[in-house]
This record gives C-alpha cells, sequence and structure tokens, in this order.
C-alpha cells in the first residue's frame, strides 16, 4: 500500500458536497465543518492522509482506540476469512471466533470472567448497570437496589443510561430530565481536589464522600459503583494509587457491586493491559470496547466476575437468564478481528511499549511546564493530559478560545490532538492517547509542535 494517497482534489471535492448535504455528524458543529474539514482516505501507523494528500500525525488514535494502529491488512484477511465461513448467527448459540475471544479475555483477567458482548462502550456499561440490578433482584430480593453511583466529570457513553452515570453536566442539560438513579461523588482530580485539599494529607477525602453518599443515600439501595481507573475525559486524572483498592473496600463494606470501566484505559492503553491491574482490585463487572478491536471492527463487551455469574445460572425455568439481547453481540467477524487485534497486542509487546513510550512522553511534555500558561502534565502509559490555566496560582481554566487556537494550531502543523470535554468551564486540557505503535521520532513531533502552539498564548 503507497502512504499517501494520490491527491484527488476532485475526489475530496465530492464528498465534501455529499456530506454537507446528507450526514448529520456527531458533537461538531456544521458550520465549522463547512470551512474547515479532514476528509481521511487512508491510514498507516499513526498517520492519517487526507484526500488531498495531507498527513496528520494522530495522537489521539482516532477516539482514543486504534492501539494496534492504522493499515493492518492482516486484520482485513481476517475479516474476509471469517465472513467467508460464517457471516453471523445469534449469539443465543454459539460460534467460534465468540468463544475463542472470550477465552482470551478471561485469561487476560485471570480467569474468573464470563463474557456478554455488544457492540460500544456505551452498551457495555449500559448492560453493566443492568446486569448488577438483575444480580441485586435475584440476590436480594427484599431489597431495593437499583442505584449506580458515579462521579462528577466522568464519561461513561451517550445513551441515556450512560450519561446519567457520567458527570458532564454541559453534555447533560440538553436531555433533562433524567431518571435519577444515578447519583454522583466528588472524582479524585487531585489538580482540582473538589475538597481543596492536597494529596497525602487528604486522606482521600473523595472516598471518605463516596462512603458518606452510600450511607446518605441508603446502602440498600445502591446495586453498583461505576470508575473509570484514570479519567480520561476530564483530561486525564490520575488518581492516588490507594484510591481504588478504597472504592473496592467500600463497595465490599456495603455489598455495591464494583463495575469498572475500561473503555478507554483498557487493552494496554496505560501501561498495563487493563488500568486496574495497576491497583490490584477485582472488578465484579468490567466494560471493554475501543481497544479490543482496535476499533477495525465495532465489537465491546461486559465482563462478569464468575460469583456475579452464578446468579444467571439456573434451570431454565428458574427464569435467571441475562434478561436482554442485542442482534450483533457476539459477531464472529468481529470477533474474530479483535482476537487477532489482542494477540498483534501480545506479539509486539505494545502494553510494555506503552508503558516506555508514555514515560518518554511524558518527560517530553513535562519540558512544556516552562509555559506560563500549563498548569499540569499527567498521564499514564500512552494517556496523557496538559492542562491550561490563565494562572498557576489561581488555577482558574484558559479560555475555550486558547484551547481551540492550541488545537488548531496543532492541526495546522500536522498533529491531532484531542481536548477534555467538561463542558465550557473544564475543557481546558490537552489530550493525547496515541496508538501505541507511536515512535520515539512522532511523540518528540508532539511535544515541539505543543511547544510551538503554547507559544503562541498571550495569558489574558
Ligand atoms: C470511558 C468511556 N466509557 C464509555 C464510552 C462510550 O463508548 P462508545 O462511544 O463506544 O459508546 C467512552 C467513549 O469515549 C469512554 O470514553
Amino acid at each position: 500500500m503507497s502512504l499517501a494517497n494520490a491527491p484527488d482534489p476532485a475526489v475530496r471535492e465530492a464528498v465534501v458536497e455529499q456530506d454537507l448535504k446528507s450526514v448529520m455528524h456527531p458533537i461538531v458543529q456544521h458550520k465549522v465543518l463547512e470551512t474547515t474539514q479532514i476528509v481521511v482516505t487512508k491510514a498507516q501507523g499513526s498517520t492519517i492522509f487526507d484526500a488531498d494528500g495531507t498527513s496528520y500525525l494522530d495522537a489521539m488514535a482516532g477516539l482514543w482506540c486504534v492501539n494496534i494502529g492504522y493499515g493492518r491488512t492482516e486484520l482485513a484477511d481476517v475479516a474476509a476469512e471469517q465472513m467467508r465461513e460464517l457471516s453471523y448467527f445469534p449469539h443465543t448459540q454459539m460460534n467460534v471466533p465468540a468463544a475463542a475471544l472470550a477465552d482470551k479475555i478471561n485469561g487476560l483477567m485471570g480467569g474468573n470472567y464470563h463474557t456478554y458482548f455488544v457492540n460500544s462502550g456505551s452498551e457495555a456499561n449500559e448492560a453493566g448497570f443492568k446486569i448488577a440490578r438483575q444480580y441485586m433482584k435475584h440476590e436480594h430480593p427484599g431489597d431495593y437496589r437499583f442505584k449506580t453511583v458515579g462521579r462528577y466529570f466522568a464519561y461513561h457513553g451517550t445513551t441515556l443510561a450512560t450519561l446519567d452515570a457520567g458527570g458532564m453536566g454541559e453534555r447533560k442539560t440538553k436531555f433533562e430530565p433524567f431518571s435519577g438513579d444515578f447519583v454522583h461523588v466528588a472524582p479524585p482530580y487531585c489538580y482540582r481536589c473538589p475538597f481543596g485539599l492536597s494529596y497525602p494529607s487528604c486522606g482521600l477525602a473523595c472516598v471518605k464522600n463516596l462512603e458518606h453518599t452510600i450511607l446518605g443515600e441508603g446502602p440498600d439501595t445502591i446495586a453498583e459503583v461505576i470508575v473509570e481507573p484514570i479519567m480520561s475525559a476530564v483530561g486525564v486524572s490520575v488518581p492516588p494509587d490507594e484510591y481504588l483498592p478504597e472504592v473496592e473496600r467500600i463497595c465490599r463494606k456495603y455489598g455495591a457491586l464494583l463495575h469498572v470501566d475500561e473503555v478507554i484505559n483498557g487493552f494496554g492503553r496505560t501501561g498495563k493491559m487493563f488500568a486496574h491491574q495497576h491497583y490490584g482490585v477485582s472488578p465484579d463487572i468490567i466494560a471493554i470496547a475501543k481497544g479490543i478491536s482496535s476499533a477495525y471492527l465495532p465489537i465491546a463487551a461486559t465482563m462478569v466476575k464468575n460469583d456475579v455469574f452464578k446468579s444467571f445460572y439456573g434451570e431454565a425455568s428458574e427464569n435467571r437468564q441475562v434478561g436482554q439481547v442485542n442482534t450483533y453481540g457476539g459477531h464472529p467477524v468481529a470477533a474474530a478481528v479483535a482476537l487477532r487485534n489482542i494477540e498483534i497486542l501480545e506479539a509486539e509487546k505494545l502494553t510494555e511499549r506503552s508503558a516506555e513510550m508514555g514515560a518518554y512522553l511524558l518527560d517530553g511534555l513535562r519540558t512544556l511546564m516552562s509555559h506560563p500558561m500549563v498548569g499540569d502534565v499527567r498521564g499514564k502509559g500512552l494517556l496523557c493530559g496538559i492542562e491550561l490555566v490563565k494562572d498557576r496560582t489561581s488555577k482558574e481554566p484558559a479560555d475555550a478560545e486558547q484551547i481551540t487556537a492550541v488545537v488548531d494550531f496543532c492541526r495546522n502543523n500536522g498533529v491531532l490532538v484531542g481536548r477534555s470535554g467538561g463542558g465550557r468551564r473544564f475543557s481546558n486540557t490537552i489530550t493525547l492517547s496515541p496508538p501505541l505503535v507511536i515512535t520515539r521520532a512522532e511523540c518528540d513531533c508532539i511535544v515541539e509542535t505543543l511547544d510551538r502552539a503554547l507559544g503562541t498564548l498571550k495569558p489574558s
């Protein structure tokens, strides 16, 4: 395959015309797309190509998902082969690739899980909520345990329930009111500790807040607590090491299930296969997506610890089975592709590479502290955030226009970076989540481009 496609202005023009006439895009304003757009036609490694031949270093791996990098034609062969063999059958019965994939990821988790397949991270979390509720109905029939405890500034997906479980106020306002089945606690966002404290003298006030909330709501109303180990959307907030074990302890104390969202964090992103493995916890429910197939095909899953799975096991007459179905879950072609993706991840030691390159990238990003508007640089593995502020003492977030200027400068200079999604107030962190195959030279390019971008900012 040629790396750069032959530029074709006519094709590009036709795509833009068709698209603007007929496509409704997610989350971007169409008026912006009228003047600035990338028509992505090819991609290889960490680089994507516009139809006009322009190349961009994709420092976000798409939407935090193309972990093994672009252009793996081997996966196209796997998909074609599987499609010829068996294109589809509902997962109420068994198929070869889905069984092999479940066995593989169960092994990666330590061998104590069953896997329910879905198609997106949102569905994986949504199924997690429902499995937690159904489990509580089976195991605590006298209680009314239905609530999920989430954290402010978290993101768990785009459906009504996952949006409600998350804590991004501005993403929610246009869809309110929500059900009230999801309650929220303070996040472990140490740079902006909601209690104005500092670690470690804070004594993990955020965990005390969790316990306080569970007690306030009534422990026998709580089905589960959902956490993304390293909070991506708020700008890559890495919690203190004791945070997750303490959350697990509180869950056990009050009989709530621990639901971990590994949708971004998983499959090598943070320098371990799964981020919760940094912290030695044993979740009851785990949502996985994105890196499971590196987005070569849509597939995701909800993993359920065997102790919980037992509750769904019985005679047909007992009506204990998982109370839902989805058409495409366990799709053989997506499962075959995901399995080979994980084999590549392992064979090329991309998780180890994520730890090594992540440390290298983070070292480079720390040099950006020379810019007065860089308030904080943080990350784990190849998941990093650079938080921009007007002033380091007040920590007042940089203006949205300044963040946009940095993102646009990078893009105009061939590097695609992301930004946090905290709404008008907390969208002030530049995020990085490149393919795990990124090279040192590409890491240098990201740092050097950000350095130049930040150099254009004038503190307001
Ligand atoms: C942590 C987290 N959970 C869940 C989701 C939802 O995944 P999807 O967009 O595949 O529905 C996302 C999406 O970015 C995410 O970042």
